[in-house]
C-alpha cells in the first residue's frame, strides 16, 4: 500500500536533481561576498543540523555547466523554506514556464521499514485543500531569473511556502516587480552588467503545521537585496516585510532599510540576524 502511495506520489512530483549539502561551499556564489547569512541557531555555516538543510539548488544540468541556480536552506519540521538566495543579472525575455511542481529526494532519503513517505518536505498534495486560502509562494520568483532554465528551477517546493493567494498575486507581487525594476536600475557591476543578491525567507507561525496538518503556513515574508551601484559609486540596499495574510485594496508595503528588517526579524523571530557583510548596511 505504501508502495503504491510512494509511486503515485513520485508520479505527481517530479523529483529535482538538487543536491543537500553539508556546507554551501558549492553554491556559496549566490550568497553576497560568498558569505551565508548569519541566523543564530538556524544556520551554522559548517555543520549539518537535522531540523534545517542546506540545499544547492541545480537544474538542467550538463557537462558542460554545473547547472546550480541558487541556495536554500530548509526547514524540515515546519516544512517550508527558511530562505532561498540567489543573484539576479537582469530580466531574462521567456514566458512564465508551466511545468510540475518537483520535489527534493535527498531530503528524504529511503530507508529500510519507513512507512510515511515524504517525513520531510511539503508535496503537492499538501497544497490541495484550499480551505486555507494559500497557493504557491515562490521565495525565489520566476520572473526573477534570468533565463528559462532558472525559471523552470524555482518550481520545486524546496522553494515554496503556503501563501495567501490575493496576498500572493497583489502586494507580494508589486515588490517582486518594484525590487525588479530597482535592482534593473540601481545594480551595476564594474563591467557595467546588472547584478544583486538577494535573499528572500519566511517566517514560520508558532504552534502547529496547518496546511493539511503538515505544512506551515508562515507569518510573514521578508525580502532585501544588496548590490553594489558602480556609477555611482555606492552599495545598495532595499528591505521589504508583510504579514502572509488576506488583503483588500492595494495594500502597500513600505519600502525598509536592512537594519529595520533585521530589527524586525530579531524581534519576530530569531535574535542577531545578519543578512549581508557589512558593506551593505550602511
Ligand atoms: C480541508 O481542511 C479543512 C480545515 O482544516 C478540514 O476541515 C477539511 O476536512 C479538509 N478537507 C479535506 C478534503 O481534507
Ligand atoms: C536545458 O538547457 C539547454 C541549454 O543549455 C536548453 O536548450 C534546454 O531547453 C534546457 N532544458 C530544459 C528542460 O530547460
Ligand atoms: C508585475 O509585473 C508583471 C509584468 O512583468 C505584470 O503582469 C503584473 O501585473 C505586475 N503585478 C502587479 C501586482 O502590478
Amino acid at each position: 500500500m505504501w508502495l503504491f502511495i510512494a509511486v503515485l506520489l513520485a508520479l505527481s512530483c517530479p523529483a529535482g536533481r538538487s543536491e543537500v549539502v553539508h556546507k554551501f561551499n558549492t553554491c556559496s556564489e549566490f550568497f553576497f561576498k560568498g558569505q551565508a547569512p548569519v541566523i543564530p541557531g538556524i544556520l551554522n555555516p559548517n555543520s549539518e543540523h537535522t531540523r534545517y538543510k542546506k540545499i544547492c539548488q541545480r537544474y538542467n544540468f550538463t557537462s558542460a555547466s554545473l547547472g546550480y541556480r541558487y541556495a536554500t536552506l530548509y526547514d524540515t519540521e515546519s516544512r517550508i523554506p527558511v530562505f532561498s538566495a540567489y543573484i539576479y543579472t537582469g530580466q531574462g525575455d521567456f514566458r512564465r514556464p508551466r511545468i510540475p511542481w518537483m520535489i527534493e529526494p535527498q531530503l528524504d532519503p529511503r530507508v529500510v521499514g519507513m512507512t510515511v513517505p515524504y517525513r520531510n518536505q511539503a508535496i503537492n498534495e499538501d497544497y490541495i485543500n484550499n480551505s486555507y486560502g494559500v497557493n504557491h509562494g515562490h521565495l525565489f520568483p520566476s520572473c526573477h531569473a534570468a533565463d528559462e532554465s532558472t525559471a523552470k528551477s524555482t518550481f520545486t517546493l524546496t522553494n515554496i511556502v503556503p501563501q495567501n493567494i490575493r496576498f500572493n498575486a497583489g502586494s507580494w507581487n508589486r515588490i517582486e516587480n518594484e525590487t525588479r525594476d530597482s535592482m534593473s536600475t540601481h545594480c551595476y557591476d564594474k563591467n557595467d552588467n546588472v547584478l544583486a543578491h538577494v535573499l528572500t525567507g519566511a517566517i514560520p507561525k508558532p504552534g502547529k503545521n496547518e496546511l493539511n496538518n503538515r505544512v506551515n503556513i508562515p507569518s510573514y515574508m521578508w525580502t532585501a537585496f544588496c548590490c553594489y551601484n558602480s556609477k555611482k559609486k555606492l552599495w545598495v540596499s532595499q528591505a521589504y516585510w508583510a504579514p502572509n495574510k488576506q488583503e483588500h485594496h492595494n495594500e502597500a508595503i513600505s519600502e525598509k532599510n536592512l537594519q529595520q528588517l533585521q530589527q524586525f526579524l530579531n524581534e519576530n523571530w530569531v535574535e542577531n540576524v545578519q543578512l549581508f557583510k557589512k558593506d551593505c548596511n550602511n
